[in-house]
């Protein structure tokens, strides 16, 4: 008899590889709709996320113990999150490793080595590392929307280019054998909040709230903003994070300096940002696409700008959150 091949049904064995029966039992009671880059998202705590993510989530908010010195970069994915890593990282290691060395670890490694995510390298795979001796300040990332007692700094995007610059990434890695996505499909399930760690709006909602109520703790950012001028942003992360440029370092033209190695071009010129896998098995090169703002205008059709800008309009009214109305500019 010939036996059927269901490729799809590899996909579905691979996504719980590597998870405990307990955290598969949990997973499989929860809400699910069709994944973007895997056959499933499930709705954990209130987000959309993948068996994988869940179990390290479990794992980090099991183990992890903030110290008050460390900070912690909490963005939805595709809102800038490579770029924020490199310019804290930057900020505050900058008397460890002066920024125009040419053995700056920046120009050696991915930000996503030199900040790790709690989710996809600290807690992955079922390890519970030791990282009390670690040096502080001790830097992490997650995408997970929830605060810790630490210093938190958020980055958000508009909605437009984040949707557009993770349907270019999802696309790029999505196994053939999920059988198609389409942008169509993929709009309408961003539009719904199905979309890793969304709905969108929770996220950056949550984040900004915390912003307003706790402005020591949690500092929110725009790509946007930092787009337009990212001398004052890196000058008002350096005051948030308690390492103020010294009269003399502005002098010296060191915020410049730092933006400069931080900036689009160079980092995506970058051998190791060329070649490496930082994340997962994700090739590094995909985190450095076009960098722009604006670029949905390349492929949102009218109408798919309309329903989007009705949902935020909804979603973001009286919250004193506000991107600038593209449909107008
Ligand atoms: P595009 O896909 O629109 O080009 P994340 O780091 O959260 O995954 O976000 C990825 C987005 O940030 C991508 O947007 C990427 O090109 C952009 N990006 C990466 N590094 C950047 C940098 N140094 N400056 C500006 N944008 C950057």
């Amino acid at each position: 008899m010939d036996i059927l091949y269901f490729p799809k049904e590899e996909e579905e064995e691979k996504e719980f590889q590597g998870i405990t029966k307990n955290c598969k039992e949990l997973i499989l009671s929860l809400p699910k709709v069709k994944g973007w880059r895997t056959p499933n998202l499930y709705l954990f705590q209130r987000f959309w996320c993948q068996p994988k993510e869940i179990q390290a989530i479990i794992s980090a908010q099991t183990h992890f113990e903030a110290h008050d010195s460390d900070v912690i970069i909490a963005t939805i994915p595709k809102s800038g999150t490579t770029w924020l890593k490199a310019l804290v990282f930057a900020i505050v290691n900058r008397r460890r490793f002066d920024v125009n060395s040419i053995d700056h670890p920046l120009l050696r490694s991915n930000p996503h080595d030199l900040v790790p995510f709690l989710e996809y390298k600290v807690y992955a795979d079922n390890q519970v590392p030791n990282l009390s001796n670690l040096d502080s300040p001790r830097l992490f990332a997650s995408h997970v929307p929830y605060t810790s007692n630490c210093k938190v700094v958020c980055i958000c995007r508009n909605p437009f280019d984040t949707f557009v610059s993770i349907w270019h990434f999802m696309t790029n890695i999505r196994p053939n054998n999920l059988g198609p996505f389409s942008l169509e499909e993929a709009f309408d399930m961003y539009c719904m909040g199905q979309v890793g760690y969304g709905p969108y709006w929770d996220h950056m909602l949550g984040y900004w709230k915390e912003s307003l109520n706790s402005p020591q703790k949690v500092m929110f950012l725009k790509y946007e903003d930092l787009k337009e001028d990212v001398n004052l942003q890196v000058t008002r992360l350096a005051e948030f994070l308690g390492c103020l440029f010294s009269a003399q370092e502005k002098r010296d033209h060191v915020v410049e300096d730092i933006t400069k190695l931080c900036s689009f071009q160079n980092m995506k010129n970058l051998e190791v940002n060329k070649d490496g896998k930082s994340i997962l098995n994700f090739d590094n090169k995909g985190l450095f696409r076009k960098g722009e703002v604006g670029d949905w205008v390349n492929l949102l059709s009218e109408e798919m700008v309309e329903r989007l800008s009705q949902i935020m309009d909804e979603k973001l009214a009286g919250t004193g959150l506000e991107f600038p109305n593209i449909l107008k500019s």
